[in-house]
């Protein structure tokens, strides 16, 4: 018999230092008017130096458990997401156990890009389920300002930094209802970050050539985005056997405002329910969705019994789509 599965705590962390719009205009050629109308974003939040994903992780952390009143020792799995890990390897989940002091978990790192959050609750959902663990942490987090490109003005007016993460464990009632994960990786060039990996190892020319920063064919993805979490929506909700009268708030990646309402509007979903953060946080991919989920919960937006959708979209190409009856 599968358990079911719930969260139980939330926590998330942006970083102090917050870079405005009109901090940037002074970085590269945009505008205020610019980035606010194509975008939803006004400021991001960005790590400072010395700051690295586990860093970020570990305040979110600290934070989901004692929403959870949990402590680090119940912990028996860690799965973090991110893109933008403190090194290549070992696991930034493994060096976020260590600073918790999480010693019984089990600790690997996710790629999902903006996707991360959605596959790493599945994931920590199949272990509990099947009754091999009892207490997961999943967390989502970047420090994407590493790897933003500060003289590209396509990208490095998108991008923010960031943490969020939640304790999943076994409920009486409600927790994740339904979950859709997909992948279309024949388009995996249209949002990469070239080198640095095995195809393109660092030499003195991939530095020259900026190819450590991500590149991104926003408007191709713009389009895709749309019609992707449109389609993952709807797959989910009829998983569940609902309808989109039945969902309190849905909660989208945040990777630009008119994404969410282009989603929003081909759902039938009216504006109200929708959560956003983008505008004070920008994209911070995996920490995207988890940040907005904890910030929803604690505004009240999200109450005991509320049906929430959750709809993510990412480099892979990755998306998923989640209902959770909180
Ligand atoms: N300021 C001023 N002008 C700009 C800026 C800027 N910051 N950036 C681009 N422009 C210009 C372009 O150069 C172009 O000028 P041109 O017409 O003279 O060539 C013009 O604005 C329009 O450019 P578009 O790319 O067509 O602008 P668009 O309306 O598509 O908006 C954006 C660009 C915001 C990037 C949008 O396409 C987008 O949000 N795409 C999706 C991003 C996404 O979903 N990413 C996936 C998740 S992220 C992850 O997985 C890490």
């Amino acid at each position: 018999m599968l358990k079911r599965v719930g969260i139980i705590g939330v926590g998330e962390y942006l970083p102090e230092r917050i870079l405005t719009n009109a901090q940037l205009e002074k970085m590269v050629d945009t505008s205020d008017e610019w980035i606010t109308t194509r975008t939803g974003i006004k400021e991001r939040h960005l790590a400072s130096e010395g700051q690295a994903a586990s860093d970020l992780a570990c305040q979110a952390a600290e934070q989901a458990l004692a929403n959870a009143h949990l402590k680090a020792e119940d912990i028996e799995l860690i799965v973090v997401a991110t893109i933008t890990g403190d090194m290549p390897f070992p696991s930034t989940a493994s060096i976020v156990q260590n600073k918790l002091g999480a010693s019984k978990a089990v600790c690997f790192d996710i790629s999902a890009a903006c996707a991360g959050f959605v596959y790493g609750i599945n994931i920590a959902q199949q272990f509990i389920a099947c009754g091999t663990y009892k207490n997961a942490l999943v967390i989502g987090t970047e420090v994407l300002s590493s790897v933003t490109d500060w003289q590209d003005r396509n990208t490095c007016v998108l991008f923010g930094d960031g943490a969020g993460a939640v304790v999943l464990t076994e409920v009486a009632k409600g927790g994740i209802i339904s979950t859709y994960l997909g992948c279309d990786g024949s388009k995996t060039d249209i949002l990469k970050l070239p080198a640095g990996g095995s195809r393109q190892p660092a030499t003195h020319e991939t530095v020259e050539n900026r190819q450590h920063y991500l590149k991104m064919s926003g408007n191709e993805l713009f389009k895709i985005a749309v019609n992707t979490m449109t389609q993952a929506a709807q797959t989910v909700l009829k998983q569940a056997k609902m309808t989109f009268k039945d969902v309190d708030l849905i909660i989208p990646h945040q990777a630009n405002a008119r994404i969410i309402m282009a989603v929003a509007k081909k759902l039938g979903i009216p504006e109200e329910k929708v959560y956003l953060n983008i505008e004070r946080c920008g994209n911070m991919s995996s920490a995207s969705m988890v940040t907005a989920l904890c910030e929803a919960v604690q505004e009240g937006k999200v109450k005991r019994g509320d049906i929430v959708l959750l709809d993510v979209f990412g480099a892979g190409l990755v998306w998923g789509a989640c209902i959770i009856e909180w």
